[in-house]
């Protein structure tokens, strides 16, 4: 199973996942995209604390949520309304042996998540799993940085600075600590974030890479993987930066 980055896994850093990220808009496409489809039944791949795995279950969906981070999914199941969720510890490929005859309507990375799987290899067993978590013509729905924004360039820095309720002042900053570029324009971006709890003076730091993939790499996986690329949408919130790729599961047959 996939090791999450501690600012996933680290109970403390967990707890105050939600207050740094602040509002979500961004999930707000993903819900009008599980209304346009009509999916009644959602996989969420990387959920993280939950957010929008709560936000589809309230809307009537049945919603199977995964992540390999243990301490995210704890928070996440502490929610109102969680038991309205399935929730699991794992990630795709794991959830095909857990949960044998998912098959939802619409799978969906929301976040960075389809930037964390570093390799051909790992992206491909994660894509392969998606497709035999859906029905025949169920949709895969994730976002993705346009590699040529260059989003990076202005991540140095301070992050939130915010007050959490029975926590106290958190806030955070970022440092980016290697940039590479592959022979196809992919781009791999390591960074380095420090969580200052500043009631006791601790401060934790989380080392991530993200793969900033370009589009045309993106189809060719998902094509191999047994998906059309349906369609590629722009991030409401965040126009023109990242990509919204919309795929759909090809019949066994084609
Ligand atoms: C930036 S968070 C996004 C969480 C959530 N989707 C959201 O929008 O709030 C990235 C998530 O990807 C998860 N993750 C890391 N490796 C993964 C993998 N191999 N499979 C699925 N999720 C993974 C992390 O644990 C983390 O919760």
């Amino acid at each position: 199973m996939a090791v999450p980055d501690q600012a996933f896994d680290h109970p403390r850093l967990a707890e105050v996942y939600d207050a740094l990220e602040g509002s979500r808009h961004d999930l707000d496409a993903y819900m009008a995209m599980a209304a346009e489809f009509g999916a009644r039944s959602v996989v969420d791949v990387g959920c993280g604390t939950g957010c929008l795995a709560l936000r589809l279950a309230d809307a009537g969906c049945r919603v199977t949520a995964v992540d390999p981070a243990s301490a995210s999914v704890r928070v996440a199941r502490s929610k109102p309304g969680a038991r309205q969720v399935d929730w699991v510890v794992g990630d795709a490929p794991s959830l095909v042996v857990e949960r044998p005859g998912l098959a939802a309507e619409m799978a969906v990375m929301t976040g960075n998540v389809a930037q964390v799987f570093l390799t051909d290899d790992e992206w491909d067993r994660t894509v392969r799993a998606i497709h035999s978590l859906l029905v025949e013509g169920g949709r895969f729905v994730f976002e993705t940085r346009v590699p040529a924004k260059r989003a990076w360039e202005g991540w140095n820095g301070p992050g939130a600075d915010v007050t959490v309720p029975g926590v106290g002042r958190v806030s955070d900053d970022y440092r980016v600590t290697e940039t590479r570029t592959d022979e196809h324009g992919d781009v791999f971006v390591s960074f380095r974030s420090d969580t200052h709890f500043h009631a006791d003076g601790t401060t934790l730091e989380s080392h991530s890479t993200l793969r900033f993939r370009e589009l045309g790499r993106i189809e060719q996986s998902l094509v191999r993987c047994g998906f059309h690329l349906g369609d590629v949408r722009d991030a409401p919130d965040r126009p023109g930066l990242e990509w919204v790729v919309v795929a759909t599961r090809r019949s066994l047959h084609e």
